[in-house]
């Protein structure tokens, strides 16, 4: 299984916001090697030798819920779930990906600490929307020193904000051969977004350790659970409640990321009006919950309509992929996040898009330990988890 591995992380902050490791990507680097890489990484100014990368809680920190995901790997590579847990956050906290009530939202990972007995101090989470970047980059072919020295100005071109207020991190995809280019995944977010993320962590008592972004969770997700299938272009879709983030991986690599601003709220606001519902009572109707003598029969036609413009704006974004990069026509999908659970949603895309839709199973190949949580509950909520399992995964100082 591989996964992981490929990918720059926002912020890590054992390894120092500028200095890089790279040349790290490549099919030969695999989870199960990954911890058994001791690496020279740079620290500010310093450089330290020889240091052991660590072990973080996944936190996904959502609009509509807090998650939190602890896994341990073992020596054979594999991984189990020891904890996982979620709290509900109130929907004015987080408002279209921008943290307004920071107290709130310290609460709610407090309690979700309190509720899970995770003692590990680092804490990896994630940020996506406008204020994250991704770009593939060529660059001519230059040693790993001097990429680490020049990428802050080479990447002052594809950023549209002045670099100075972006954290930036980068890998290299194909190194290429002298003389020639080099291929450079480059991810920036805006450092104030970013902050106000760490911020929360901090306040909650623990170590904001590495920053993530949404689609590269997923990704690394979904590869440790599925594996690598380097012959078919799969769009990977996370549903959460105010956005969708799509990852598009072709030949074992990520090539695409767009994160759309719709999500689980549609259907809410949707049902809201239908039926003259409160927001909570919307919420509890949509996830199947008998309320003000409604049953899932009749909120079928309300919900349809929803997943049809979803399904309409993910297939305007299927397009553009598939008109710019050429060849590559996307094999199949596979919807994760809590949006993934609305009813017969996964039907009404594979109909629009006449290709497989499958829900992703973020523990696929992850059993869960003895009181790591509830089966029942896991079971019901586990695609809503898919961002907090990839960033269990990471781990510092790689
Ligand atoms: N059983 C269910 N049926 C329908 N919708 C559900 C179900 N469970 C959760 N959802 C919806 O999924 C959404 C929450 O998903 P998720 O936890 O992935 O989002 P989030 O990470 O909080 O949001 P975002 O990433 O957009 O900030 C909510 O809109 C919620 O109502
Ligand atoms: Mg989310």
């Amino acid at each position: 299984m591989q996964g992981i591995s490929g990918l720059p992380a926002i912020l890590d902050t054992r390894r120092g916001e500028s200095a890089k490791i790279a040349y790290q990507s490549g099919p030969d680097l695999t989870a199960s090697t990954i911890t058994l890489r001791f690496r020279s990484v740079r620290e500010g100014d310093r450089i330290v030798l020889f240091r052991k990368s660590k072990d973080l809680v996944g936190l996904d920190i959502g609009s509509s819920a807090v998650k939190l995901v602890e896994l341990k790997e073992s020596k054979d590579g594999r991984y189990q779930l020891v904890k996982a847990g979620m709290e509900t956050l109130s929907p004015e906290a987080i408002v279209d990906g921008a943290i307004m009530d920071s107290s709130l939202v310290v609460e709610t990972i407090v309690r979700l600490f309190a509720a899970t007995g995770v003692k590990n101090q680092n804490m990896a989470v994630a940020v996506s929307g406008h204020s994250v970047i991704v770009k593939q980059i060529q660059l001519p072919t230059m040693p790993e020193d001097e990429l680490a020295e020049s990428i802050h100005w080479e990447a002052e071109q594809y950023v549209p904000f002045d670099i100075n207020d972006v954290y930036l991190d980068y890998v290299v995809l194909d190194p290429g051969s002298a003389g020639d280019t080099m291929k450079v995944l480059l991810v920036a977010a805006k450092k104030e977004k970013v902050d106000d993320f760490k911020n929360v962590v901090t306040q909650a008592g623990r170590v904001p350790a590495l920053v993530d972004y949404d689609a590269f969770a997923l990704q690394n997700c979904y590869e440790v659970n599925y594996g690598i299938d380097a012959t078919r272009v799969i769009a990977l879709v996370n549903i959460g409640a105010s956005v969708m983030n799509v990852n598009i991986l072709a030949q074992g690599q990520t090539v695409f990321w767009r994160d759309i601003t719709f999500g689980g709220n549609q259907f809410t606001e949707s049902l809201q009006k239908a039926f003259s519902l409160n927001f909570e009572q919307a919420e509890a109707l949509k996830k199947g919950e008998p309320v003000a003598g409604q049953s899932r029969q009749s909120i079928e036609p309300v919900l349809r309509g929803v997943s049809e413009d979803a399904a309409a704006e993910l297939h305007k974004t299927l397009d553009f992929f598939q008109a710019t990069s050429g060849a590559d026509k996307v094999d199949s999908v596979v919807i994760a996040g809590g949006g993934a659970k609305v009813a017969r949603l996964d039907e009404v895309l594979r109909d629009k898009f006449g290709i497989p839709v499958e829900i992703m199973n973020p523990f696929r190949s992850i059993p869960a330990l003895d009181r790591a949580a509830d089966p029942t509950w896991l079971g019901d909520v586990s695609p809503a988890l898919a961002v907090a399992v990839g960033l269990g995964l990471r781990k510092t100082g790689e």
